[in-house]
């Protein structure tokens, strides 16, 4: 079988991570994002992966080839003069997708969850209709589109931020199509969202199938620190969690095993450690991720933030409300930061108590 992934977006709302590396590659709990994805679609039995890409092409194929022998598949860039929005991609890469008759999979690159391939091929097959989406629940439909469907799955409509309750069940942004869906595609600038799936649905085409368990689309910082959250607990729940047996973690916490850790910390729970990370001793981390290659001095107090790769925290700091550091950058001892988004390359010597970008 074969999936398509759409990684050409900009990704700004992850800036400043995303202004050093493509957000596919920026790491989601140690491992760069796409590659959960690529990693269930080939546990299920994928061969091959088409990377729908527009944006810093180069640099994604370049780290991404080395997977190819590694997991033994087949890794296709399908690369767009311009950016063709979700639905495009899929025109571009027909004849990849034509190969043979077999349905394929579709999906977003930042969305984190137990991707349900099996039962989702399983139940695609059983109705026998052109396409198949998940759909997630939400606590606040109100917030979002949400899909209409009967009790069969069949879908009848998309509602936009409904005023009134009709469903409380979103796109999770994971699907699967027969071939035939591609006639109902151009090859220009199209979002599957807005301006197939709706046609589909009118034709009886369109089925929703439900998602068991967490899901999170983390191309937010907030929801990055959440999602994190719900995937260590579901890696737990795996018995796929190797916390260190210490007395300073608190709760789920994943460290590469090249970080070090000082003594009289509390690290916990929710946090994300990647390779080569120093933390320094007496230091407090909840809800964060702190990526490869940086340095948290001695007791720092950290909360809800993600720390970019080589950055330097100094001693007694303070950071809290989804505060997102970009790559390099250093802040200096005694500071206190409140949701903060900070450039890469800066060095901060006064405190910031208000959220807001520092360039
Ligand atoms: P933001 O800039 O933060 O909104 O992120 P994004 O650009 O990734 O946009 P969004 O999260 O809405 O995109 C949903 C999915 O579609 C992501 O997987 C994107 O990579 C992908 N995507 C969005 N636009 C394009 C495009 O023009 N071409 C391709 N190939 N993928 C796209």
């Amino acid at each position: 079988m074969k999936a398509l992934i759409l990684v050409g977006g900009y990704g700004t709302r992850l800036r400043p991570l995303t202004l050093s590396l493509p957000k596919p590659l920026v790491e989601f709990c140690n491992k760069p994002m796409i590659l959960h994805q690529i990693q269930a679609l080939v546990d299920f039995g994928v061969k091959h992966v088409i990377l729908a890409v527009s944006y810093r092409a180069e640099l994604l194929e370049h780290q991404i080839r080395a997977y190819e022998d590694k997991l033994g598949i087949r890794i296709t860039f399908s690369l767009e003069d311009e950016p063709l929005g979700t639905a495009g991609p899929l025109a571009l890469a027909s004849k990849y997708l034509k190969e043979d008759d077999a349905p394929f999979f579709v999906l977003n690159s930042d969305i984190i969850c137990e991707f349900p391939f099996e039962a989702l091929y399983n139940f695609h097959k059983s109705h026998g209709h052109q396409g198949t989406l998940v759909v997630t629940k939400v606590e606040e439909p109100s917030k979002y589109g949400v899909v209409v469907y009967d009790t069969k799955g069949q879908i009848s409509s998309f509602v936009e931020k409904p005023s009134e309750f009709v469903s409380n069940k979103i796109n999770a942004g994971i699907y699967i199509f027969e071939t035939s869906v591609l006639n109902r595609i151009e090859l220009k600038p199209t979002s599957i969202e807005k301006e197939v799936f709706p046609k589909m649905a009118t034709d009886g085409e369109l089925f929703a199938f439900e998602l068991n368990g967490f899901w999170m689309d983390v191309g937010q910082p907030k929801d990055f620190i959440v999602g994190t959250g719900l995937y260590l607990n579901s890696l737990k729940a795996k018995s796929m969690l190797n916390t260190p047996n210490t007395e300073c973690i608190v709760g789920n916490v994943l460290i590469d095993p090249t970080a070090k850790l000082g003594s009289n910390c509390r690290i916990g729970p929710n946090v994300s450690i990647g390779a080569n990370v120093v933390i320094e001793d007496g230091v407090c981390i909840k809800r964060c991720t702190i990526m490869a290659d940086s340095v948290v001095k001695s007791h720092s107090w950290l909360e809800s933030c993600i720390i970019g790769w080589k950055c330097r925290i100094g001693k007694w700091v303070r950071m809290e409300n989804n505060c997102v550091l970009g790559e390099d950058v250093v802040v200096n001892d005694e500071l206190y930061l409140n949701g903060v988004k900070v450039l890469p390359n800066k060095e901060l010597s006064k405190s910031v108590a208000e959220p807001s970008v520092i360039m």
